[in-house]
């Protein structure tokens, strides 16, 4: 039995020995997030993935942002600590269902949302995260007829913000979805000066009383450029040892879940990897990501245009 100390110690070796990277997404727990080389929002750690001259990438965070990781970048070997950190949004979106959902409204744009399995994103003509998703959807022709996948909320918000065309997937995600308006407006009550940041993913009476609704790294960013001094923070709660990191001074109020004992405002996918298990990964190389070849190539074409677009919108 190693201290976290040990355990840490040797992650740092073994990355050097093995030229690995780690990449953790926001909502990891804080020491994983402290021993990462990179720490992002789904965008940042795909624009990571892709560009980094490491041999190997250890996720940090969920499947599908491993699988991203592979897609673009299918010579690495590509490292997930516990395949079964899935996500219940993906999870609703099967792709038999979905092939069906297209045929049935032909002649659409398809754009999903990166929180999909690699087989959606095979069937998708451009890929977005929630940093992206409003800018690329204003991006196409007005006339442009659109089908969103999976999140019906961040969809709702897409809809709203450009008014365009758009037939959405009736997809959620556990964490997001769950949120107590009635909890909120109690906090903000007793709290009179927060600010209360919303991620899209969140309902509509949640992103009603929102005073700022953003990615992840957005709200971050809110959080560091605001003149406030106390924010409720409506998205998964492990976005808030950065704002810590960044702004010590200032107060972060978790906004809790309808069910107060089931502590869904933290992602049970993402809180699944340990330092434990990224040690094992790192020692054995395993579990390893590996996708089908075809899967690959269909998948990689949307995520590229993600990232052109992103890439001139300077996003
Ligand atoms: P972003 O990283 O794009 O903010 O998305 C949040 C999320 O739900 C990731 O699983
Ligand atoms: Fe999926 Fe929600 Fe967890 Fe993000 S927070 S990985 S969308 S279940």
């Amino acid at each position: 039995m190693h201290t976290p100390e040990q355990n840490i110690l040797e992650i740092k070796k073994l990355k050097e020995e093995k030229n690995a990277i780690i990449l953790a997404h926001y909502y990891q727990t804080g020491d994983i997030q402290d021993i990462a080389d990179f720490v992002g929002d789904s965008l940042a750690l795909s624009q990571k993935a892709a560009s980094n001259s490491a041999d190997i990438i250890l996720f940090a965070g969920v499947k599908f942002m491993a699988e991203t990781a592979k897609i673009l970048a299918p010579q690495k070997k590509v490292l997930l600590p516990d395949l079964n950190a899935g996500c219940s949004l993906a999870n609703s979106c099967k792709a038999e269902d979905f092939e069906k959902f297209l045929n049935e409204n032909p002649g659409r744009t398809v754009i999903s949302y990166v929180n999909t399995t690699a087989e959606i994103k095979a069937l998708s003509d451009i890929i977005c995260t929630s940093s992206n998703a409003v800018q690329i959807v204003a991006s196409l022709p007005p006339e442009e007829k659109i089908i969103f996948a999976p999140d019906r909320n961040l969809g709702n918000y897409i809809l709203n913000k450009t008014g365009r065309d758009m037939i959405i997937w009736n997809g959620t995600c556990h964490v997001h979805e769950e949120f107590s308006l009635e909890a909120i407006l109690r906090l903000k009550e007793e709290n009179p000066d927060a600010k209360i940041i919303a991620h899209p993913e969140c309902e509509l009476p949640v992103r009603l009383v929102a005073d700022f609704i953003g990615s992840t790294s957005s709200l971050l960013q809110f959080t560091r450029k605001d003149k406030g001094n106390c924010y409720i923070v409506a998205t998964e709660a492990g976005i808030i040892h950065q704002m810590i990191k960044e702004n010590p001074g200032k107060k972060y109020i978790p906004a809790p879940p309808r069910d107060s004992t089931c502590g869904c405002s933290e992602c049970s996918f993402m809180k699944l990897i340990t330092i434990e298990k990224i040690l094992n990964c790192l020692k054995n190389e395993q579990p390893e990501i590996t996708l089908d070849n075809k899967i690959i190539m269909r998948a990689q074409k949307p995520i590229k245009r993600m990232m052109e677009i992103s890439e001139k919108l300077g996003l």
